[in-house]
C-alpha cells in the first residue's frame, strides 16, 4: 500500500502539461471493438482505468499494442465472453461494453459495472435505451444479459441527460437498422469525440454536443484513428491549485473553450489569470472573494471540479455555498477539510463554507477519486505535513500527479507503508 505525503505551502511555478481526457479515453477504448480492424488511439492518458480496460479488451481477444501514449487495438479476432465481476467491478466504464458488443453481437453478458462510491449509480437509462432499439435485458444477481433479434433505430428521450447513456446509446444504434434519435442527451464535450471516432469508422452520427443525437445506423465500421482531447478537468484541477499557490503557473494543452464555466467562477471570485492559445499562466490570489456554485451538467459547473474548487472556496473571505446536483454522495472529503481546519457546514448536499481560514496538515483518507484530488490541493495549502491514504481512488484518473507537480515545485511523494 501506498501513501501520499505533502509538505504544504510551496509555490507552484513552471510548466505543467495536460494530458488526454480520462472520460474520453475509457469510451474510445471500447469504442474501438466497434471497428472490425485495427483502431490507433492518440493522447491516451497514463491512468490506472486505462489498465482496468485493456485486461477486458484482452479477455474479449484483441491485441492490444502501446507505445508512448498511443495505442492500437486489433479488433479481427474479437470474441464475445461472459465480462467477470472481477474485471468489470473495477471502472464505471466497463458499461460501455454493454452497447459495444450488443451492437456487434445482439447478445452481452456481463456483471454490473464498479466505480466510484459517489452515489447509488443506476444504469437504467442506458437499458431504457438499449430496450428501445429491441434489446431484451435480463438480470441475474449482478450480472446483466442483453439479447436482441435485431436492432432497430428509435426515438430515446433521456429523462436525465446522461453522459454514460447517451455514449452507450450511441454505440448500441450505431450498426442498428435506421435511424436513432436519442433527446435530451448530454452535451459533455467527450461525447463529440466519440462521436468523432465512430465517424471515421464510418458512422453516420451528427448533433453530438447538442441535446439532439441523430445515428443513422450503417453496416459495418471499419479501423480507423482519434486522439483523445485534453483533460478539462484534471486541468481544472491544476488551475485551481495556481489559483492558491501559483507564481506564473502555466497549464499546458488545454482548451480554453472546455473549461469555460470555471474561467468564469474564478473571475467572479478575483483570480488573474491569462489564456494564450492552449495554456493558461496563473497566479496565487491573495483576496479570494466569495462566490456561489452550484454543479451542473455541461455546460454548467462540472460536478467533477467540485471537489476541488471547494477548499478554494475555504481560502475566500465570506461565505460560500457549493452545491452538489448530480451525485447524491460526493461530499466525502467534507469531513476531512473540517478536520485540517475548515469552517464547513454541510447539510445534504450543500456546503456552507467560511472563509478564510488556514488549514493544517493531518491524516486524511481520499474517499473518490476527486475527494482525492482536492485533500491534495488542501494538502498543499496546508501548514505541517499531510498525509492521504486510500490513494488507487487518485490514480485512476490522474495520470503523473505527483511528477507534475514535483516538477512545478510542489513538496509531494509516494511512500510505501
Ligand atoms: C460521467 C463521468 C463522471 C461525471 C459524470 C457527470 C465518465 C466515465 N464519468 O459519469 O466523471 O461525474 O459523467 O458529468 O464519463 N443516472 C441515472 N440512471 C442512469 C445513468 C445515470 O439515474 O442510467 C444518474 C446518475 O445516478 C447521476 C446522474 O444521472 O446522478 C449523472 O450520471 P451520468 O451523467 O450518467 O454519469 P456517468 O456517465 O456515470
Amino acid at each position: 500500500m501506498e501513501r501520499i505525503v505533502i509538505e504544504g505551502g510551496s509555490p507552484l511555478k513552471g510548466d505543467i502539461t495536460i494530458g488526454g481526457a480520462k472520460n474520453s479515453a475509457v469510451a474510445l477504448i471500447p469504442a474501438a471493438l466497434l471497428a472490425d480492424g485495427v483502431c490507433t488511439i492518440k493522447n491516451v492518458p497514463n491512468i490506472t482505468d486505462k489498465d482496468a480496460l485493456f485486461d477486458i479488451v484482452k479477455l474479449l481477444n484483441c491485441k492490444i499494442t502501446e507505445s508512448n501514449k498511443e495505442i492500437k487495438i486489433d479488433t479481427r479476432d474479437l470474441k464475445n465472453v461472459l465480462i467477470n465481476e472481477e474485471l468489470s467491478v473495477k471502472l464505471r466504464a466497463s458499461y460501455y461494453f454493454m452497447g459495444v458488443l450488443l451492437s456487434r453481437y445482439k447478445h452481452v453478458e456481463i456483471y454490473f459495472p464498479g466505480g466510484c462510491n459517489i452515489g447509488s449509480r443506476p444504469i437504467d437509462l442506458h437499458l431504457k435505451g438499449f430496450k428501445a432499439l429491441g434489446a431484451k435485458v435480463t438480470k441475474r444477481g449482478h450480472k446483466y444479459i442483453l439479447d436482441a433479434q435485431e436492432l432497430k433505430g428509435n426515438t430515446i428521450n433521456l429523462d436525465f441527460a446522461s453522459v454514460g447513456a447517451t455514449i452507450n446509446i450511441m454505440f448500441a444504434a450505431v450498426l442498428a437498422n435506421g435511424r436513432t434519435i436519442i433527446k435530451n442527451a448530454a452535451k459533455e464535450v467527450e461525447i463529440i469525440n466519440i462521436m468523432d471516432f465512430l465517424n471515421k469508422m464510418g458512422a453516420k452520427i451528427s448533433g453530438a454536443g447538442t441535446d439532439t443525437i441523430i445515428i443513422d445506423g450503417v453496416n459495418k465500421l471499419s479501423g480507423t484513428d482519434i486522439e483523445v482531447i485534453p483533460d478539462r478537468i484534471e486541468a481544472g484541477t491544476y488551475i485551481i491549485m495556481g489559483a492558491l499557490l501559483g507564481d506564473n503557473l502555466k497549464v499546458n494543452g488545454i482548451i480554453p473553450e472546455h473549461n469555460k464555466a470555471l474561467f468564469s467562477k474564478l473571475e467572479e471570485m478575483g483570480v488573474e489569470f491569462s489564456i494564450e492559445g492552449n495554456s493558461v499562466t496563473i497566479n496565487k490570489c491573495n483576496n479570494l472573494k466569495c462566490t456561489n456554485i452550484k454543479t451542473l451538467v455541461y455546460p454548467g459547473f462540472p460536478t467533477d471540479l467540485g471537489q476541488p474548487m471547494s477548499v478554494l472556496l475555504t481560502q475566500a473571505s465570506g461565505v460560500s455555498i457549493m452545491e452538489e446536483t448530480i451525485w447524491e454522495n460526493r461530499v466525502g472529503h467534507y469531513p476531512y477539510l473540517q478536520k485540517m481546519g475548515a469552517n464547513i457546514e454541510l447539510n445534504g448536499l450543500v456546503a456552507t463554507i467560511k472563509g478564510k481560514t488556514p488549514l493544517k496538515g493531518t491524516e486524511i483518507n481520499a474517499t473518490d477519486l476527486r475527494a482525492g484530488a482536492a485533500l491534495i490541493v488542501a494538502g498543499l495549502i496546508a501548514s505541517g505535513t499531510t498525509m492521504i491514504y486510500d490513494i488507487d481512488y487518485i490514480l485512476r484518473g490522474y495520470e503523473n500527479i505527483i511528477n507534475k507537480l514535483t516538477n512545478v515545485g510542489a513538496k509531494i511523494k509516494l511512500e510505501k507503508i
